[in-house]
């Protein structure tokens, strides 16, 4: 029970990656607050976590509009009288050739996943501020943020800019003893990579990741419970690939690792 009296904040936690952290911190004690577009699910998946007498909500948000995140750390501030931890997750997948990008696209992709992260992250950094008890802030961002990956120009830029917002947020929050990091999940088996990874995509990492599969999201929420508690206090502005290896591989041969055809 590291995160016992923790509230915590998990935008895009209906399902996927943001529900797993969800189910793993609130197993450590805290209680969740998971924030989506798709509130029904938010409200579904809250009802689901582990509950030691705490009630965990699900609340609607738009990360990419500023009045829906005000309105929900207000909603917040009534209901559970502050946070402690945030997981900047919500975020949504592209995989569309640099050629074809449309405009209209890049700047959804940029609109969520970049600024949208950014208004939630100062949100509630300003809140974690005036709570005066410091805090722990995670954005999800992504090894497509740090390698250029076929088709990921719009969703690769979003995801750099997000690993550099959180070493800048890391400098400048530390003084209010907020911890800032950064998780860089790999290839992970939800349902944004069943609709984004197509069966080339998917043998070309499987043949790419040192371990020869893609990662589960409990194993990216064994990740955000470190980095949540005070275990990791002294990680700080630091990006956490969670990958199985593929950011760092060199030259990889023998009977299992042919490059795929
Ligand atoms: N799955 C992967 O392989 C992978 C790899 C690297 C990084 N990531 C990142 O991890 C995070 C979670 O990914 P996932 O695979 O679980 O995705 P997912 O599509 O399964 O879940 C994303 C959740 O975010 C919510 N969401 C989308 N737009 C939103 C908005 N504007 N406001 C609020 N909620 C919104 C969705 O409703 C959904 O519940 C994302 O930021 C993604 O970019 C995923």
């Amino acid at each position: 029970m590291r995160l016992n009296n923790k509230v915590a904040l998990v935008t895009g936690g209906a399902r996927g990656i943001g529900f797993a952290i969800s189910k793993a911190l609130a197993r450590e004690g805290a209680r969740i607050v998971i924030a989506d577009l798709n509130v029904d699910g938010a409200k579904v998946s809250a009802a689901m976590l582990e509950n030691a007498s705490r009630e965990h909500l699900g609340l609607k948000v738009d990360v990419a509009d500023q009045g829906s995140v005000t309105e929900l750390l207000d909603e917040i501030a009534q209901q559970c009288g502050g946070l402690d931890i945030l997981i900047n997750n919500a975020g949504i997948g592209g995989n569309t050739p640099f050629l074809e990008i449309k405009l209209e696209d890049w700047q959804r992709m940029i609109s969520i996943n970049l600024t949208g992260a950014f208004i939630v992250a100062q949100a509630v950094a300003r809140q974690m501020v005036n709570q005066r008890r410091g805090g722990k802030i995670i954005n999800i961002a992504s090894l497509s943020g740090q390698r250029g990956g076929n088709g990921r120009a719009a969703y690769g830029a979003a995801k750099a800019g997000l690993e550099l917002l959180t070493k800048v947020m890391a400098v400048e929050l530390a003084q209010h003893k907020i911890n800032v990091n950064n998780i860089a999940p790999g290839a992970i088996e939800t349902e944004m990579a069943k609709t984004a990874h197509d069966p080339a995509t998917r043998k070309a990492y499987e043949y790419l990741i040192p371990m020869s599969r893609y990662g589960l999201p409990e194993e990216i929420a064994d990740a955000a419970v470190f980095l949540s508690s005070d275990e990791s206090r002294y990680v700080h502005g630091h990006t956490l690939n969670v990958d199985g290896g593929f950011r760092e591989a060199g030259l990889m041969f023998g009977p299992d690792k042919a490059p795929p055809r």
